[in-house]
């Protein structure tokens, strides 16, 4: 079967901020620019979510949020001989890596598509599963886009994502922030802490009423803790302070740059091992029923 995306009706752009972030910030640059790190950290969580989905031969998969398309090209080594994924975004310039990766990679059965997953309309019933790395937190009503994704499954398809738990689970994102946060001048303001971002979906009743309200069945949300990294200081360093609350900090306050270099320097060197700089993660592993 072809999947189309048709356009709906343009009733304004309810994520025109997280469109503009992911499209014209310096933050889509950094994502783009360092993905294969990015990848590399966050590798052993994509087992796990990948493992979670267990893919079959001959499956479609709607990748939702792919970026730069790494789980996209994963799932689609699960998937064959036979199956499809459609890796869906509403970055171009992620995007445009994704669809190198895959052409220079020569993968089978993968596709592309800018858009955005809360509005898009989308075949009906057209893919076995819906999976997705990090990439549905970010939706001004979550509740409409999942009931948007759970229309593009077929009867019985399943859903699966990995999203953040809490902050204080996550040293591998806020330990450099923590160690660098009262050296900007401007103290920031404080996140709500159900705005889409990284932590929106940190709670687990909030997530299970999204996906209950959405039209979701046997819902289970299953933590998952990890160190993750694997890269050697220097190049650790560089990441803390390009990706991540850090990083965004340091973009409105740049006149702090060598001080907070120093302060991330340090912390991340009180958690290097013999393989490289590991920080711990707190995931949830989310499954659902269409
Ligand atoms: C944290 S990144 C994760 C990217 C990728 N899944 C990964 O793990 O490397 C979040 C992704 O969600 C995408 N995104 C945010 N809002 C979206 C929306 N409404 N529709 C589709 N994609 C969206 C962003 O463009 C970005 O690529």
């Amino acid at each position: 079967m072809v999947t189309t995306f048709a356009e709906q009706g343009a009733d304004g752009d309810p994520n025109a901020e997280q469109s503009d972030y992911w499209n014209a910030s310096p933050a889509a640059e950094s994502w783009t620019s360092l993905h294969e790190d990015i990848d590399r950290q966050l590798a052993p969580l994509s087992a796990a979510a990948i493992a979670a989905l267990a893919p079959q031969a001959g499956e479609r998969i709607l990748d939702v949020g792919c970026g730069c398309g790494d789980t996209t090209l994963q799932l689609a080594a699960r998937v064959a001989p036979g199956g499809t994924v459609v890796g869906l975004d509403i970055s171009a310039p992620m995007l445009a890596v994704a669809r190198r990766r895959a052409a220079a990679e020569r993968v089978a059965g993968v596709s592309f598509i800018e858009a955005d997953a809360q509005t898009r309309a989308i075949d009906r019933g057209a893919f076995d599963a819906v999976f997705s790395r990090f990439g549905v937190m970010f939706f001004a009503d979550p509740v409409a886009a999942f009931a948007n994704l759970r229309a593009a499954l077929r009867p019985g398809g399943r859903l699966t994502f990995l999203c953040w738990r809490k902050p204080t689970d996550n040293p591998c994102l806020m330990a450099p922030y923590r160690a660098a946060v009262d050296l900007f001048p401007v103290p920031p303001e404080k996140a709500d802490p159900l705005a889409p971002g990284p932590f929106a979906f940190a709670d687990p009743e909030r997530v299970e009423g999204i996906l209950a309200n959405a039209g979701f069945t046997d819902i289970a949300l299953t933590p998952h803790d990890e160190p993750i990294g694997g890269h050697a200081p220097d190049r650790a360093l560089h990441l803390a302070l390009q990706i991540g609350p850090l990083a965004r900090l340091l973009r409105e306050q740049p006149s702090v740059t060598a001080q907070v270099t120093e302060a991330v320097r340090d912390v991340l060197a009180a958690h290097t091992r013999p393989d490289g700089v590991y920080l711990g993660s707190g995931t949830w592993v989310v499954t659902a029923q269409g």
